[in-house]
Formats: structure tokens, C-alpha cells, sequence
């Protein structure tokens, strides 16, 4: 299972591959709108930062507007997956895109026969949003399981991008379910490798070790 972050912000985009823990990165409109920087300097430098794949969003409604801007992102980088909201023009977006060879990313999809959509149109990624289907009452995964049952049937090669990722659950059901991929928060990240039982063993490994006899001379 591969992990992409789910942010703009090149620090944390830096973080995490430090640790040696993303594959790729997801951005969206609202994810830039959080950052200082121009949004094409910024891009340019998230494609430069990491090796995998980096989803940019066009923001045009219509296929024609979108085909328009997706030309545009993918010269920010080689690794460039163009992300298309899950509208029927997307789908006429995608369709066309991936006759040019570019990857998409069709993002929005809050149900199976959205990703089936998607997957029929040649995405290359769906992103499901279980946080947001959670916070309406519905329950997020379950979408996720429908998606990568639909996808096995028929051998779809679209990959199911686990998005709008609110907590290591999300990551552990994905991970069970067998989800190709999913995308988290920085906050979300860190919180994977965390456990009390962990803290409180290595605080009583290193009380111990202060008392052991020729330790630490
Ligand atoms: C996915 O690609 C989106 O950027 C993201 O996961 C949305 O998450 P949110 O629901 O927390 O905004």
C-alpha cells in the first residue's frame, strides 16, 4: 500500500520524506489557498521535491477548460497526475486526457458507481472521501470496500486513492481492505507511529539502562 501526503505545504511535504514515509503527494484548491506562496512557484517546487506522483486540481468546469489547464500542470514536472472533480465534463475530461497519456486523478467521489465512472473513463486514480461521508452520517469505508470489490470484478487497472483521511482507522481499514493507496495529513502521519506502550516501554528501557553497571561510561 502506498502513502501520499495530502498537503501544499513543501515543510511538511520535506518531513514526511525524511522519514522516508510518502510515495506521493495529493494537493486541492483549498490546500493551497493555505499557503503563501504563487500556486504554480509552489507546484513546481512539490513536483521537484519528490520523485513520486504529485496530483494537481484544475478548477474549469467544462471538459474544453479543464483539457485546457491540465496541458498547463503537466509541464510543473514529469510526475504530474492531473485532478478532475467527478462531474460527467470530467469524465469527458479524463477520457480525452488519458488518450494523451496523462494521468488523472478523479477526485469528489462520494459513491461506487462514481468510481465506476471513473474507472470506465481510464482514470488513472479514484479518490473517494470516507471523512466526508463519515461526517454525514454514512460511513466512509464502506464506499472504499464497494470501489476495490467493483474494480477486482472486472480488473479494472484504476487505482483506489483513499482520501479525506481523518484517522489512523481510516489507514488500517484501507490497508485491510486492500486499498492501493491513501492519502494523509501530516497530523495523521505522525499519529500512525505513535503508542503509549511504546513510549512507556522505551522510558523504562532507558531508566534501566541508567542503572546498569559500566552503561553510559
Ligand atoms: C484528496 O485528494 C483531498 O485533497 C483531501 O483528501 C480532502 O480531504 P478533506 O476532506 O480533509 O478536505
Amino acid at each position: 500500500m502506498r502513502f501520499f501526503i495530502d498537503t501544499a505545504n513543501l515543510e511538511e511535504i520535506r518531513r514526511a520524506k525524511a522519514y522516508g514515509l510518502i510515495d506521493g503527494v495529493t494537493t486541492n484548491p483549498s490546500l493551497f489557498a493555505r499557503e503563501k506562496e504563487d500556486w504554480r512557484t509552489l507546484a513546481q517546487k512539490i513536483c521537484a521535491e519528490v520523485e513520486g506522483p504529485v496530483s494537481l486540481e484544475v478548477v474549469g468546469l467544462t471538459a474544453a477548460e479543464m483539457v485546457r489547464e491540465a496541458r498547463e500542470l503537466v509541464q510543473f514536472g514529469p510526475n504530474v497526475v492531473v485532478k478532475i472533480p467527478m462531474t460527467m465534463e470530467g469524465l469527458a475530461a479524463v477520457r480525452e486526457l488519458t488518450g494523451m497519456g496523462i494521468d488523472t486523478n478523479v477526485t469528489l467521489v462520494f459513491s461506487p458507481l462514481q468510481a465506476l465512472l471513473a474507472a470506465k473513463a481510464g482514470a488513472s486514480y479514484v479518490s473517494p472521501f470516507v471523512g466526508r461521508v463519515d461526517d454525514v452520517g454514512a460511513e466512509g469505508m464502506a464506499l472504499v470496500e464497494q470501489i476495490v470489490t467493483i474494480f477486482t470484478n472486472y480488473g479494472f487497472s484504476t487505482q483506489t486513492l483513499v482520501a479525506s483521511v481523518r484517522s489512523p482507522m481510516h489507514i488500517l481499514q484501507s490497508a485491510l481492505l486492500g486499498a492501493d493507496v491513501a492519502t494523509i495529513p501530516f497530523n495523521v502521519l505522525e499519529k500512525l507511529a505513535s503508542h503509549p506502550l511504546t513510549d512507556k516501554g522505551l522510558d523504562a528501557f532507558l531508566a534501566d539502562w541508567k542503572k546498569t553497571p559500566g552503561a553510559g561510561a
